[in-house]
């Protein structure tokens, strides 16, 4: 599989945000419209510093121009959902790997003049099987290092940030640390971070290295509790010299039911991250409507609201540099795909409506919410 070659990107009206007002409760033709009227996710972000992106997969590229022309013409930067992950390169046994679908990723981003987000290089939950079956630590440690090194190394110089470690906290483990109770703490120990994020800056220098968390912005006792883990733990990477260059923050939300999202401990969490004198990125931000109803202007609604009420203050935080929605369209979400929790689908069997377009490729509320957002972010200096 190769990356194609010859698409060119569309140019872009640049008419500003004025027809962005119709969209607030407008039927899609007028959506459409004032998507068409206003410039890109990416050209807003951009203004202000700020790097917007999308996941996509190697199969898109394939088999979705259309979807990729989207990308194209909104996303500056691509993260591949599934296709950088070890067990889904890993053909089922120690280093028989096949990058190809990573390498369509990479070669669509680089050809697309946009920027590539590596996830991700350690992630207990997608760890081959083969792993947990190595004989001793020594084994697991040496396999843990050819894979750093040549997923890094095959990318190097050409990936903006790593998530090194892909959700390393898990407070109800019971840990005084509050790490993750999970395949790489028990057979490396709590080093095992140091030494991926070393490995991965010794691979790659030029790559920001990031933590990539979950379920850090509610007004709830367990997001406080991550919240004061995942600080304590960077913390504590400052402190031993280990690289670490930013924090991600997946966010994904919902837009109706659970904890209110919690805003001023949120802006505070922000900036006590900054404080360490690390950046930010909103890696994988998405918005699922289970709770949401059918009707599919509130449900658009609601969604959008999300989106708003956490970017305004996300990007109140001149040390957030990247957003990155976890999927650009509707067509292509791990939400719609039911990949999530059953408790997370729809009762009612409707589809979901996550993200900024919808699966016809139509520009959605959110799409309108997002773009605001960025429209009136302070500018800070790009990172
Ligand atoms: O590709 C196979 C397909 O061949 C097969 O027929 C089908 C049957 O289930 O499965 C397909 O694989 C699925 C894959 O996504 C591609 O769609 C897996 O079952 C499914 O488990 C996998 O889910 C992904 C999940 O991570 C686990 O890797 C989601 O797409 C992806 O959105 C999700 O992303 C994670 C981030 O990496 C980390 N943060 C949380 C986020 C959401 O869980």
């Amino acid at each position: 599989m190769t990356a194609p070659g010859g698409m060119r990107r569309r140019q872009l009206l640049t008419a500003g945000l004025a027809g962005l007002a119709l969209v607030d409760a407008a039927p899609t033709a007028a959506l459409a419209q004032a998507c068409a009227a206003t410039d890109s996710l990416r050209r807003l972000a951009a203004q202000k510093g700020l790097v917007y992106g999308t996941t996509i997969a190697a199969w898109q590229i394939l088999h979705d121009p259309p979807f990729i022309r989207l990308v194209e013409q909104q996303a500056g930067l691509v993260v591949p959902e599934n296709d950088m992950k070890w067990q889904d390169i890993n053909r089922g046994r120690p280093g028989d790997d096949d990058y190809s679908r990573a390498d369509a990723v990479a070669g669509f981003a680089v050809e697309s003049g946009m920027a590539l987000r590596g996830h991700n290089l350690l992630w207990y939950f997608r760890t081959p099987p083969w792993f947990f079956t190595l004989p001793d630590r020594k084994a697991k440690e040496g396999a843990v290092i050819a894979h750093i090194t040549a997923l890094a190394g095959r990318y190097r110089g050409i990936v903006h940030s790593w998530d090194v470690v892909n959700e390393p906290i898990e407070p109800r483990d019971g840990r005084p640390d509050g790490l993750r109770k999970a395949v790489f703490l028990e057979a490396l120990g709590p080093g095992y971070l140091d030494l991926a994020y070393r490995l991965a800056h010794e691979t790659d220098p030029a790559a920001k290295l990031v933590v990539n968390e979950y379920n850090v912005e509610l007004d709830a006792p367990e997001h406080e509790t991550r919240r004061v883990v995942l600080l304590e733990l960077l913390q504590r990477m400052r402190q031993s010299g280990t690289p670490v260059d930013a924090v991600g923050i997946q966010a994904h939300l919902h837009a109706v039911g659970g904890p209110p999202f919690a805003a001023d401990r949120f802006r505070r969490f922000l900036a006590d991250i900054a404080a360490l004198g690390l950046t930010i990125e909103i890696t994988e931000l998405d918005v699922s409507d289970e709770e949401a109803p059918a009707d599919i202007a509130r449900r658009d609604r609601l969604v959008a609201d999300t989106y708003r009420r956490f970017l305004d203050v996300a990007l109140d935080e001149p040390a957030v540099k990247v957003v990155v929605t976890w999927g650009l369209s509707d067509r292509h979400s791990w939400i719609v795909r039911h990949e999530t929790d059953r408790s997370r689908w729809r009762k009612d069997g409707l589809p979901s409506r996550p993200l900024p377009f919808d699966a016809e490729l139509r520009p959605k509320p959110a799409f309108a919410a997002i773009a605001e957002a960025f429209a009136h972010a302070p500018a800070r200096t790009p990172g």
